[in-house]
């Protein structure tokens, strides 16, 4: 379980979070919305720090997160697989070693630095590209794949890092419709099989809708709504995106 009690980040006066409290269920997906500035992206990277909140506290099951240091900092930065907007893939190296990389997390630092991977760890990369229908690019530069399939592979290495967590940060904003249908039926397929707990920072909230049982909205760094999407009633809609509803 995953709780987050009372957490604010502050950048100068600027508040981006403000007094969020929350608690996800163990494989839960979860869709995040609201406007551009509201503290989507404050809000994940709290969660697995690359952000130090100015007051509150993230919580994983019994363990008070925000006080890690050292290994175990480095250790919940690796139990939180982040999936961004840009892939973020080596570009020159093939799919297979973009996925493999997943597993650096869990390495020596000898062996990471010549990326050396067991036949089994191969095997097990292969396997989850075949899954999501990409075992044919495996030795493929990443570059030269589309958006879509370069975020399935993001999706890949991020499995291969075995998670307790996984942080998407507005994975599909720069897919087309069809691209971003594929995306999400991979995340989709993480968090139903897997079981892994999914956090999605979302614009369009058709998607969201779509895809998430539970919705939090934020506005200007507060929860304004956290339910299913059947109880984002218009007036709520309206609070969140304001005059861009219609754009949505
Ligand atoms: N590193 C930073 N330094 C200063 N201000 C920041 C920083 N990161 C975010 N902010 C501010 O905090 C607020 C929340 O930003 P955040 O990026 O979390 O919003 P968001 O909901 O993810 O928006 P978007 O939909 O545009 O990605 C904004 O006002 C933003 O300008
Ligand atoms: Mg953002």
């Amino acid at each position: 379980m995953l709780k987050l009690a009372g957490l604010s980040k502050s950048f100068g006066a600027r508040r981006a979070l403000d007094d969020v409290s929350l608690t996800f269920q163990p494989g839960e997906f979860v869709g995040i919305i609201g406007r551009s500035g509201a503290g989507k992206s404050t809000l994940l990277r709290c969660i697995n720090r690359l952000h130090e909140p100015t007051a509150g506290k993230v919580f994983f099951n019994d363990t008070d997160v925000t006080a890690l240091k050292g290994a175990a900092l480095r250790q919940w930065r690796a139990d939180c697989a982040m999936i961004f907007q840009q892939f973020n893939l080596s570009g020159r190296l093939d799919v297979l070693t973009n996925v493999l990389v997943g597993r650096l997390q869990k390495r020596s630092t000898l062996s990471s630095l010549f990326m050396l991977f067991s036949e089994d760890e191969r095997a097990a990369a292969v396997a989850i590209l075949a899954r999501f229908d990409l075992a044919d690019a495996a030795l493929q530069r990443a570059e030269t794949l589309s958006g879509g399939q370069q975020q399935r592979v993001a999706i890949a290495r991020a499995l291969m890092q075995e998670p307790k967590l996984i942080l998407a940060d507005e994975p599909i904003a720069s897919l087309d419709p069809q691209n971003s249908e594929a995306v999400m039926d991979a995340l989709a397929g993480v968090n139903a099989r897997e079981g892994i707990t999914v956090l999605c920072n979302l614009h369009d909230l058709d998607v969201a809708e779509q895809y998430c049982r539970r919705i939090v909205g934020m506005e200007r760094g507060r929860i304004v709504y956290d339910g299913p999407p059947t109880g984002l009633d218009h007036a709520t809609r309206q609070r969140i995106y304001g005059q861009d509803l219609k754009a949505t």
